[in-house]
């Protein structure tokens, strides 16, 4: 059945990385209900959920798909590339292990699974300032073997591959193409968003339905204009934390 590991949002959040938007005050309850409308939404549209205890000290451990990917045949495991981040993968390498088989990527290669974004058998990874190339060549080499091609995306203007491209529907990516090299996606049909909404990029698409922040209205007229299913939840305080809706939860089948 389809799994999604979620993680309790850290009391720390407020020290959160941030690196191309600025700080602004995190109101701990209201992030806390807006994770927790997020975990429901998971629910309702047919995951287990499995919500993993807060980690106090670790403010941005509520993002779980940053330290692995999990694919069908293997978990691999992620040195992340802000350092202060990498003691997140411990707990959850022990979650993963009652599920998968584990790989690693090892220093000084880095990698976020932000920044993966697999569709099929291709695996686009992003070039930003948390994955590096070293990184890629490692997740190549793991994945080659299970049959995956694994392609580099250069990235500029934003956190992560998925601030800026995610995949909605069938051939259809939603995308902001000033942040990307876009030529790796040429067989792909777009979606842009509103250019009044640079963030809107990132959509988590369950079950037939597309999973969209509120806060992005025009962009969210874009996507239902095209018959596509949407439903929106307010993850306002969670943007504050440089958050998207892909990066609360790793989803797989088990
Ligand atoms: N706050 C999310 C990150 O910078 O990793």
């Amino acid at each position: 059945m389809l799994t999604a590991i979620t993680r309790a949002v850290s009391p720390a959040i407020v020290r959160c990385e941030l690196s191309f938007i600025d700080r602004q005050p995190i109101d701990l309850g209201r992030a806390r209900e807006q994770h927790q409308a997020y975990e429901a939404l998971l629910a309702k549209l047919g995951a287990r959920v499995l919500s993993l205890p807060p980690e106090p000290d670790l403010p941005d451990s509520m993002f779980v798909e940053d330290p692995a990917i999990v694919l069908d045949e293997i978990a691999i495991i992620l040195p992340l590339g802000t350092e202060s981040r990498r003691p997140e993968a411990t707990s959850l390498t022990q979650e993963l292990s009652k599920y998968r088989k584990l790989a690693h990527v090892q220093l000084p290669g880095t990698l976020e699974g932000g920044d993966v974004l697999r569709i099929g058998r291709k695996v686009f990874v992003g070039l930003t300032k948390r994955s590096n190339a070293e990184g890629i060549r490692q997740l190549e080499e793991i994945l080659r073997p299970h049959g995956y091609e694994v392609i580099p995306v250069s990235v500029k203007g934003c956190l992560h591959l998925k601030s800026a491209v995610t995949w909605i529907a069938d051939n259809t990516l939603l995308a902001n193409r000033a942040w990307f090299d876009t030529k790796p996606f040429a067989a792909y049909d777009w979606i842009d968003v509103d250019p009044a909404e640079p963030h809107a990029a990132n959509a988590l698409a369950l079950g037939g339905t597309i999973i969209f922040p509120a806060s992005f209205p025009k962009t969210r007229g874009r996507i239902g204009s095209l018959g596509l299913r949407v439903t929106t939840l307010d993850i306002s305080e969670l943007q504050k934390a440089e958050s998207g809706l892909t990066c609360s939860s790793l989803l797989f089948e088990s």
